[in-house]
């Protein structure tokens, strides 16, 4: 079958003829793959930075994003018949006795680093005509999530850190109690940093939790993503034309901030923003930049006298996944043109290549394995 394969050794991409993967086990899953995203991870792997094939392999397999079509399942697979929408966690765990969180199926949390991830660290991804799994790593998507299902495995990056921020904001009265789901932000105020898929995703789900969000990121708008956060009702403002105290003079100070552009500088700027109480969640990888030295003291005292809290989070459990098949079905439901409009272009597979290392991209590129229809 065909494969997206990355050499590291050889600094090459192409399309492979790929062994098909069999179904043993009797609670693993053959699907057929439907739909591949590309993201920031998937660049950096074609660029030779990052991406390790599986032991004895000279290539990876690229794509962690993806959605696929159940065909078969095995005996003691239950919830999952011929003809699901499915969704593929991308995290293994490291196997290792002394990593709790991996024991416990939250690999996720792995303390080791020795996890392995499917199209990025030592196993092969999504981005090829067919894939097995365990149906433990495997998610149902309805069908109506068809055009959208893809955006998926982004979208856990938000559900994970809400799941995080609903957990660290039980040390106060800050939601009011027995407040509906959609209800648990009401009253507080949240700054999305970058305007990406991360941003766009994370600033959907943060209007969902009934947050005021506002997105503060570098392109003057109008622009494609300025154009779609003011679609679904959120706030755009442009760090290019607009500085800290401009946007709390727009925004009011927000209680949670949502980092999702990967630059520590800008970061670091805007966490002085963060209000009492206030949650800053760190979600972008910077790169290998120089960053401005940073006055410790005065932000020491800030988080100090303010409560306040900076997580960082990556990845996802199975939790997340579920949560954001629940979200994206509402957003569908919500926002049904802005949410199809992430995905900018769906390209055949034979272009994949030329997409992983062109740097002009749209929001959310995505590989379609079963044509372009
Ligand atoms: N934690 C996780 O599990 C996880 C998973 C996947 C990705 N990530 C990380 O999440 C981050 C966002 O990913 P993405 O795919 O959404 O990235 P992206 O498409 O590159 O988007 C980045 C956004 O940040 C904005 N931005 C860049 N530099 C800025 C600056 N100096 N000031 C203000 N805004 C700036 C960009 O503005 P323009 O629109 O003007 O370009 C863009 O809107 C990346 O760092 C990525 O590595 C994390
Ligand atoms: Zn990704
Ligand atoms: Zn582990």
């Amino acid at each position: 079958m065909r494969a997206v394969a990355v050499f590291p050794q050889a600094r090459s991409i192409e399309v492979v003829d790929h062994t098909a993967p069999e179904r043993r086990a009797s609670t693993e899953v053959l699907a057929k793959v439907l739909e591949v995203g590309v993201c920031g991870t998937d660049r950096e792997i074609a660029r030779f930075e990052y991406g390790i094939p599986p032991d004895g392999d000279e290539y990876l397999v690229i794509g962690h994003e993806s959605l696929a079509e159940v065909v078969e399942v095995g005996d003691d697979v239950d919830g999952l018949a011929p003809g699901d929408l499915v969704v593929t966690m991308v995290r293994r765990a490291c196997g290792r006795p002394d990593c709790r969180p991996c024991r416990a199926g939250r690999q996720d949390f792995c303390v080791t680093g020795d996890y392995t991830e499917r199209g990025i660290k030592g196993r092969h991804g999504f981005m090829t005509d067919q894939l097995v799994d365990d149906a433990r790593f495997i998610v149902k998507v309805p069908a109506e999530l068809r055009k959208v299902g893809v955006l998926t495995e982004p979208l856990t990056i938000a559900q994970k850190a809400l799941e995080e921020l609903w957990h660290a904001q039980d040390r106060l009265p800050w939601i009011d109690a027995g407040a509906a789901p959609d209800a648990r932000g009401r009253g507080h105020r949240a700054v999305v940093l970058g305007a990406g898929p991360v941003g766009l995703l994370g600033a959907m789900a943060l209007l969902e939790a009934g947050f005021d969000t506002t997105i503060y990121s570098r392109s003057p708008a109008p622009n494609p993503k300025a154009d779609l956060a003011t679609a679904i009702g959120v706030r755009y403002v442009s760090s290019s034309e607009h500085d800290l105290d401009e946007l709390i003079q727009i925004a009011g100070r927000p209680d949670v901030i949502y980092e999702a552009a990967g630059v520590a500088d800008v970061a670091m700027d805007v966490l002085q923003a963060l209000g009492p109480n206030g949650v800053f969640v760190f979600t972008g990888v910077p790169g290998p930049e120089q960053a401005k030295p940073l006055d410790a003291s005065a932000l020491m005292r800030r988080m100090v006298l303010g409560n306040q809290l900076i997580l960082g989070t990556v990845n996802a459990g199975r939790g997340a996944y579920e949560s954001a098949v629940a979200s994206l079905g509402a957003f569908h439901r919500r926002w049904p043109s802005e949410l199809a409009a992430l995905i900018t272009k769906r390209h055949a597979l034979e272009e994949a290549p030329g997409l992983l290392t062109n740097s002009s991209h749209g929001i959310k590129d995505v590989v379609a394995l079963d044509g372009l229809s």
